[in-house]
């Protein structure tokens, strides 16, 4: 099989698993207990058909969407995923100049193996995003907020679904930790090196536990929009009470999310959470969604459904354990391809042309 070439996503997937150590494999892929949201992420984008619009000149096409007023040229950006280095030794850096290429947005993880400053070198040209966890120590947390800042990030994604730790038990099970030669790059001393510290289970859940505030509520996210410039977004919103909250703080935009299936299990599917939050808040904030993206048709549904764009986890990273920076671009140029295939065959000539009455449930057609 290593002779093939990989053409789609689900081919990165399998040789990505092939390749890592069990750990970092297992790290990757896992979802929180019974790993029920993460197969919905992906079985709900099943249950949805696509009724296509034939017979329309579709020869002219454009991917591009306006994000935060920015021309994004595909509406395919990098969700924000923790320690990239286990997959390629290039990580973060590599991974955010894939996106550049492709002209879309990364977001950098606060657990990431490169700097904010590394990344801003090596992807000047990037639009990028810095997702914040808040720490303890706040001003530890401010710090990092003007160091994003200072860097060219052009917003914040504050993670509003990790008041708790999700329980993996894969990484439970392996004894996770972080290879010791690599560090949380953002940090110094013990922040950096905590998760390569072996316990009784997950040296990140540990890590976590003992210096995230796991406590935050709306007025921190209040408190975020005081001490910056940028437009704060929240990550991890599944319900239409929550996202009016979040808009009348005026935040810049929701991400709809499950963290992957990594947090709450039972919760919906991003794509099921979705029709709720852009009718709810849609006309008020931009509302992006993240989880299960897997084919270009998942895109054209996400944003038939009300989404400005989407994100991609771990298939990004998935090209990055293939290899590096091309991999990332392979990945995103298959999502791109398949995308604007998806736009030529439902009868599009852009993301404006996608109407909601272009997707249904798969339950309109057995009644
Ligand atoms: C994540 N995710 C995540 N989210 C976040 O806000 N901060 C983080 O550091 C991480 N780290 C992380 C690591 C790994 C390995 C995964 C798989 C996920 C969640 C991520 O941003 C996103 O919500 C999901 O990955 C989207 O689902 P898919 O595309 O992986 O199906």
């Amino acid at each position: 099989e290593q002779n093939c070439q990989p053409c789609s996503v689900a081919d990165f997937e399998r040789f990505a698993r092939a390749k890592l150590p069990s750990s970092a494999a297992g790290y990757y892929r896992s979802g929180a207990c019974g790993e029920h949201t993460l197969a919905f992420n992906q079985s709900a984008f099943q249950r949805i058909r696509i009724r296509p619009r034939v017979l329309r000149d579709v020869s002219t096409r454009d991917m591009a969407v306006t994000i935060q007023g920015r021309e994004v040229k595909v509406p395919i950006g990098v969700a924000p995923t923790a320690m990239q280095k286990m997959a390629h030794p290039d990580g973060e850096c590599a991974n955010a100049r894939a996106v550049g290429r492709a002209g879309s947005v990364f977001i950098l993880s606060t657990l990431s193996t490169s700097s904010i400053e590394e990344v801003a070198a090596a992807a000047p040209d990037t639009i990028k995003w810095f997702q914040l966890y808040v720490y303890k120590d706040r001003e530890l947390t401010k710090k990092l907020v003007a160091r994003a800042e200072a860097a060219g990030f052009k917003a914040l994604v504050l993670t509003v679904d990790a008041s708790a730790w999700g329980m993996r038990y894969a990484d439970a099970r392996n004894k996770f930790i972080l290879p010791p030669h690599l560090k949380l790059a953002n940090f110094s001393g013990n922040l950096s090196s905590g998760v390569s510290e072996k316990t009784s289970g997950s040296a990140l859940q540990k890590y976590i536990e003992d210096v995230f505030d796991l406590n935050i509520t709306w007025d921190d996210v209040k408190w975020l929009k005081r001490i910056t410039k940028l437009p704060v977004m929240v990550k991890g919103v599944l319900t239409a009470e929550d996202a009016k909250i979040a808009a009348d703080i005026g935040v810049g935009g929701v991400i709809v999310s499950n963290h992957g299936g990594r947090q709450l299990d039972t919760s919906p599917a991003s794509i099921e959470a979705l029709p709720e939050i852009s009718k709810a808040v849609g006309d008020r904030v931009e509302v992006y969604l993240d989880g299960g993206i897997r084919y270009g048709t998942d895109v054209f549904k996400a944003l038939a459904l009300g989404a400005k764009m989407v994100f991609v986890g771990r298939p990004a990273v998935w090209g990055l354990t293939y290899n590096g920076e091309e991999g990332v671009k392979k990945v995103l140029d298959i999502l791109g391809n398949e995308f604007d295939t998806t736009l030529a065959l439902a009868g599009c000539r852009s993301p404006a042309d996608i109407r909601s009455d272009m997707v249904t449930h798969e339950s309109t057609y057995s009644k």
